[in-house]
């Protein structure tokens, strides 16, 4: 498939086939997230592939736990909806034949080095750069969405289950310095799948001559 196909095929996937996914599929994928651009190539990452169901029905069900700790609502109130809507959004992935965590670990920029007193902390200068590591799994993120599609599947980024990020630390033995970044889910797509709406480019784009 051509990369500008698979960017226009793209669309975040939320139902999906049982049929589990061939491992090679999957450390294909991964291999080209790992292509990523990062900051200094500092390559902070590590994806773990779940295709257990159990371990993810074990997952989801904490993420909705979760959820109704933050969002306590009555059955009658008005925001129960909203709370069902979120709950949905962060907890479909147990229908998903295979979830990627990604996870990272602090990066050393070459700033870091410098010995002065009063230079800026690894925080502050992430901060003062505009967090180029989260930045840097962003665009791998979107390799394993592409690479996805290029295999005839279907994916969704999942932030919504990172309500429950100690949990699920500790259910997946995420040890330091590595900690759970994102989520994705990906499968076989389930009915048809029809990319959205997007901006026209008018909207978007702006030259500067
Ligand atoms: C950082 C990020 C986090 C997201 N988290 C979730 C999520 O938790 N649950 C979900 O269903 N979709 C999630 N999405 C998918 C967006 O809802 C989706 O990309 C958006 O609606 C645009 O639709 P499209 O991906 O089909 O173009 C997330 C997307 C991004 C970029």
């Amino acid at each position: 498939m051509e990369l500008k196909e698979a960017i226009e095929k793209r669309t975040s996937v939320r139902r999906f086939k049982s049929e589990p996914i061939p491992i090679d599929d999957l450390k294909e994928i991964i291999s080209l997230a790992g292509k990523a651009p990062s900051i200094n190539n500092s390559q902070s990452w590590k994806f773990l592939a779940i295709v257990n169901s159990e371990l993810l029905e074990k997952m989801s069900q904490i993420v909705h736990k979760k959820i109704e700790q933050l969002f306590p609502v009555e059955e009658e109130n008005a925001d129960k909806k909203v709370v069902d809507t979120v709950d949905r959004y962060s907890t479909f992935f147990n229908e998903a034949p295979a979830v990627i965590a990604v996870l990272t670990k602090p990066y050393n920029a070459v700033a870091d080095k410098i010995s002065d007193e009063n230079s800026l902390s690894a925080e502050e200068l992430n901060k003062l750069r505009n967090y180029p590591d989260i930045q840097s799994v962003g665009a791998a993120v979107q390799n394993v969405l592409l690479a996805a599609v290029d295999k005839n599947l279907g994916a969704c980024w999942l932030s919504g289950l990172m309500v429950a990020k100690d949990e699920l630390e500790d259910l997946l033995s995420i040890e330091k310095p590595y900690s759970l970044f994102t989520c994705i889910a990906i499968g076989k797509p389930l009915g048809d799948v029809k990319p959205k709406e997007k901006k026209s480019l008018n909207e978007i784009f702006e030259l500067i001559d």
